[in-house]
């Protein structure tokens, strides 16, 4: 079974899938951490984001292997190097580049090929899984996304603002529903459940809910 789980920056998708696989004894799959992978590789080997090539000769030359937590590259632990501000704001050229979508949805049909799976992103109900059994898109408002990161980033010992933060969102958000290919959208039959006022518990059985009652309705 494939369960999807897309949606904008900040919506908690990443820490509700994991959760949401764990629980149901799914493997998980983030797919952000493979674009920030790319993205890594191309800043660390010099690679001019404005020459499509170069760029998808980079993704080509990933190995990247999503163990647990641990995302490594090419062997190397880079869980943490891919999450700077400095990926993120280079992610574009990878996100936006089709080369490089069309190579990355190979490896995330390949990594989901046999298995129960929550696979997490952007475009994975709409383009990468069409025949999921169930897809969910998961949003929430701008300002309580924005909200919620700025009390995780807090929790690290991060002080920004809450408008700082909205800012870098909106300009996401943007980018993400503007790409020509694999930009977000909620699948046609995705189910859309929108976690304003809710808390990250509940937010994760609302999840386990849509799940089982998929499975509940599947032939054994
Ligand atoms: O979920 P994240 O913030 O780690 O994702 C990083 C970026 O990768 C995000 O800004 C857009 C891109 N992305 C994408 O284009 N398609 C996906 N399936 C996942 C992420």
């Amino acid at each position: 079974m494939i369960v999807t789980i897309d949606g904008p920056a900040g919506a908690g998708k990443s820490s509700i899938a994991r959760s949401a696989a764990t629980r149901l004894g799914f493997a998980f799959l983030d797919t952000g951490a493979m674009y920030r992978c790319v993205t890594y590789a191309a800043l660390s080997g010099d690679c001019s984001f404005d020459d499509a090539e170069a760029l998808l000769r980079v993704a080509r030359s990933c190995q990247i292997r999503l163990d647990g937590a641990r995302v490594l590259l090419n062997g190397e632990d880079v869980s943490e190097a891919i999450r700077t501000p400095e990926v993120t704001r280079h992610i574009r050229y990878a996100a936006d580049h089709p080369g490089v979508r069309a190579h990355l949805n190979v490896q995330q049909r390949e990594a989901a090929r046999g298995k129960n799976i929550v696979t997490e992103g952007r475009d994975q109900g709409s383009e990468v899984f069409p025949d999921a059994q169930c897809k969910i898109f998961l949003t929430a408002s701008p300002e309580v996304r924005a909200q919620r990161r700025q009390q995780q980033l807090a929790a690290a010992g991060k002080v920004l603002s809450v408008e700082e933060i909205l800012a870098d969102q909106n300009r996401r958000d943007l980018e993400d529903r503007l790409r020509e290919v694999g930009r977000l959208r909620p699948a046609a039959d995705a189910v859309v459940l929108n976690t304003d006022g809710m808390q990250p518990e509940e937010v994760l059985e609302a999840v386990l809910q849509i799940v089982r009652r998929v499975q509940d309705a599947e032939p054994a």
